[in-house]
């Protein structure tokens, strides 16, 4: 079996650095335009066997070091009383946006067990059809990032309403965040039990926040995710994006593994997060560079790292629609040959 994301999640030493990417399984490989053109993503999504389908696509095409659960961060909005769709073009829809305490008090708590049985099932299947090749990577929203969503209706630039609703109604933002953050550890920890070997909390869009509003209204919300956590013998993964002011706090609400994204050097990023182990922190559009360029970029995450135990490599967010396959497959390469001992 190969361990060694694992092993670097909880920083012992490695025969080489391990490398996934984020959106690994998405719209810049053929095989998963091919399967998309047959069925939408929520059907991908919520057929177990077509989730292991796509889960399995880069594993097969790119040698990378784990696979990441094929679903959206988005799933459990459903059974919580907001429905939603994606649409071509435009990203998710949500069709009844949470704006008040009312539209708060409306929502509904669910076992993760049953709402999103079909979630857990691909990940039995997974562990099956892995086999112990690499880890299988289980993933949920944190608090912010999630009810962003279904605040702001989809994808926003200034997150204007969902601050709002903290700055007006600050109880009501702490009940919907404290409601979000239960559910999801528990989410979490179902992903665990049905067989994730790790798991990644996204909270891509919190460097929207201040450094005290971060502390104010975010903080005790992932912390009681994370503490949720607590006692699974699985590395946990915490990822923002635009995060450069907020990396202690971060590191302060949990995860065993820090996402780093590429506006932050690694080295200065790692050094305030004493005792983490990192994951980052190419800059994705890199991926659309001439080679020697693309490698350089490579060369100057790993010479960061410097070869210390707990480094991750990946990309500071997700792989980007439209990059070409052969440059993500000669970025495994490089980081594999460059490093291996
Ligand atoms: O390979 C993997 O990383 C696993 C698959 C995965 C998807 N979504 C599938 C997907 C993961 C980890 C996610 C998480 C997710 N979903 C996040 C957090 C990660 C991040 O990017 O910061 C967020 C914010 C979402 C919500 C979401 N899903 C948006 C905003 C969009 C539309 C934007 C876009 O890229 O088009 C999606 C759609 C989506 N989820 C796609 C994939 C592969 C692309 C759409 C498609 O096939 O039509």
């Amino acid at each position: 079996m190969n361990d060694t994301f694992l092993r670097a999640c909880r920083r012992e030493p490695v025969d080489r650095t391990p490398v996934w990417f984020m959106r690994q399984a998405g719209r810049y490989m053929p095989e998963y335009r091919a399967l998309r053109e047959k069925h939408t993503l929520l059907t991908l999504c919520r057929t177990p066997e077509l989730a292991v389908e796509v889960t399995l696509q880069p594993i097969d095409a790119l040698g990378v070091d784990a696979a990441i659960l094929f679903s959206d961060l988005l799933l459990p909005l459903e059974p919580l009383g907001i429905p939603f769709d994606f649409k071509a073009g435009e990203g998710p829809v949500i069709e009844r946006v949470v704006r008040s305490a009312d539209d708060v008090s409306r929502l509904r708590r669910f076992e993760p067990r049953e709402a999103l049985r079909v979630v857990l099932e691909a990940i039995r299947l997974l562990r099956r059809a892995l086999d112990g090749r690499v880890p299988l990577i289980g993933f949920a929203g944190a608090p912010f990032t999630l009810a962003s969503y279904a605040i702001e209706g989809g994808h926003s630039n200034n997150f204007a309403a969902t601050k709002s609703l903290m700055y007006q109604d600050a109880p009501a933002w702490h009940r919907f965040a404290s409601l979000l953050a239960e559910l999801m550890g528990d989410y979490l920890r179902a992903q665990v039990e049905a067989g994730a070997q790790a798991v990644q909390v996204f909270d891509s869009w919190v460097g929207a926040l201040s450094l005290a509003d971060y502390r104010e209204f975010v903080l005790p919300h992932v912390r009681t995710l994370f503490e949720r956590l607590k006692g699974l013998d699985v590395p946990t993964i915490h990822f923002g994006t635009g995060t450069g002011h907020l990396l202690e706090a971060q590191r302060e609400g949990g995860g065993d593994v820090i996402g780093l994204d590429w506006r932050t050097p690694l080295d200065t990023g790692w050094k305030r997060l004493e005792g983490a182990a990192v994951q980052g922190n190419l800059d994705p559009t890199l991926l659309f560079a001439p080679r020697e360029r693309l490698l350089a970029g490579v060369d100057d995450v790993l010479a960061q790292a410097g070869g210390r135990p707990g480094h991750v490599f990946n990309l500071g967010h997700g792989i980007l629609p439209g990059t070409p396959v052969e440059n993500v497959k000669a970025v495994v390469e490089h980081v594999h040959a460059r490093t291996g001992r």
